[in-house]
């Protein structure tokens, strides 16, 4: 029997679920006009598969979209040919004349290539070594003039983050920003995994792109949509779940759709493989406990990349999570001054590792918080 979770890829369709409210508002943001728009939220919330059915919806209403993750693109050349094939890909008109191109773009020369399929079409690189503010500004361009004042488009930056790694002294974001400004047609989305440093670039005000977009917090989804979820996967594929394991599945992983999906998925190949219609409390508890095994080594590795503040403030939080680091709290767990703690706590939050959950700290991958209270 196919499994009815899916935690590998995006959820689309039938296994995406709830975001309602969030997907309407930025449906309706998106096709009444210009806007520009940064989602951020911790790590496995959901902010790339919202987005891609987002897409979907817009291409529906007839509004194209281009994406581009820019950790594929990790330098300024490489991001500069793929956003300009993608940009011509989706955007121009059909019966565009290719002459008109070496106006748009005078530092890119086209080329034809063959998909795996054999299907022919252009893509571009660079006619210089030397990719400058220039060619850049005449990429960034592309998409509004291709439109030439007419309709609209929306661009989607994932992993927007790394933008500012693409130039030194900010430079990218500079010549985004002044770029990006006069475009009419084109409205534009950015998101990205590492939310405090995305959040920053939007938020800090010496930075290019202060108050260039509307922000926006994704947030967990209600329980009861999750376990809503769990249930319904479970029957469409002809199993039964009861109300009460699908709550203790939702609650074991933080209520986390990534983990909502994992976790799903493991119980489900459980049940399956023992040829049972129906998922027993046990199964939920087995399916955690080898998930909690599969991640060991990567967990290892990671503890050794750490600091000891670090370690400490991540075993303390695995225990006993908390809304400050009150002396109380700090004596409990070894801690030490606050300074430390402060500084650890900041780049754990911003790797990522450690979120604030209802208020309060908490390890952000719930089978680390697992692993780490077991060593
Ligand atoms: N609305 C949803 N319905 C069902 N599953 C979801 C939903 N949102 C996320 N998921 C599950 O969680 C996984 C991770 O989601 P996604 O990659 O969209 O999160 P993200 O917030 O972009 O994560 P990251 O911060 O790591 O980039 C998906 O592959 C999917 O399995
Ligand atoms: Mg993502």
């Amino acid at each position: 029997m196919e499994n009815p979770f899916n935690y590998l890829q995006f959820a689309t369709g039938d296994q995406f679920y709830d975001r309602r409210e969030i997907r309407k508002d930025l449906r309706s943001r998106f096709l009444s006009g210009q806007t520009n728009v940064v989602l951020y939220g911790p790590r496995r919330y959901g902010k790339s598969s919202l987005v891609a059915e987002l897409v979907g919806d817009l291409e529906k209403a007839g509004i194209p979209c281009v994406t581009l993750d820019i950790v594929k693109v990790p330098s300024i050349d490489m991001f500069v040919t793929a956003y300009a094939t993608k940009v011509y890909r989706r955007l121009a008109p059909v019966k565009f004349e290719l002459k008109k191109l070496g106006t748009f773009l005078k530092s890119l020369r086209p080329k034809v290539t063959l998909d795996q399929t054999g299907e022919a079409g252009l893509s571009f690189e660079p006619s210089d070594a030397h990719i400058g503010s220039e060619a850049l500004t005449e990429v960034l361009d592309l998409p509004q003039k291709l439109l030439s004042g007419k309709g609209r488009a929306v661009v989607v930056f994932d992993e927007f983050q790394e933008a500012k790694d693409l130039l030194p002294n900010d430079g990218f974001e500079r010549i985004m920003r002044s770029a990006i400004q006069s475009h009419r047609n084109v409205s534009y989305i950015f998101l990205g995994s590492r939310y405090l440093i995305l959040r920053r670039m939007f938020t800090d005000h010496n930075r290019p792109f202060y108050k260039s977009a509307v922000t926006m917090l994704l947030d967990k989804p209600p329980v009861e949509e999750s376990v809503r979820f769990v249930v319904e996967r479970f029957s469409s594929a002809g199993k039964s779940i009861d109300r009460e394991s699908a709550e203790r599945l939702v609650a074991k992983i933080e209520n986390i759709p990534y983990f909502v999906q994992q976790l799903g998925f493991e119980t489900f190949r459980i049940v399956d493989d023992s040829r049972r219609k129906s998922v027993l409390p046990s199964d939920v508890d087995s399916a955690y406990a080898n998930l909690s095994g599969f991640n060991r080594d990567q967990y290892e590795q990671l503890m050794l990349s750490l600091s000891v503040s670090q370690k400490k403030l991540l075993i303390a939080l695995a225990r006993e999570r908390t809304c400050e680091f009150g002396d109380g709290y700090r004596k409990r767990h070894v801690l030490g001054v606050s300074s430390t703690v402060n500084s650890a706590k900041a780049k754990l939050m911003e790797d990522g590792l450690i979120e604030l959950s209802g208020g309060q700290y908490v390890v952000a991958d719930p089978f680390f918080a697992q692993f780490l209270r077991t060593t």
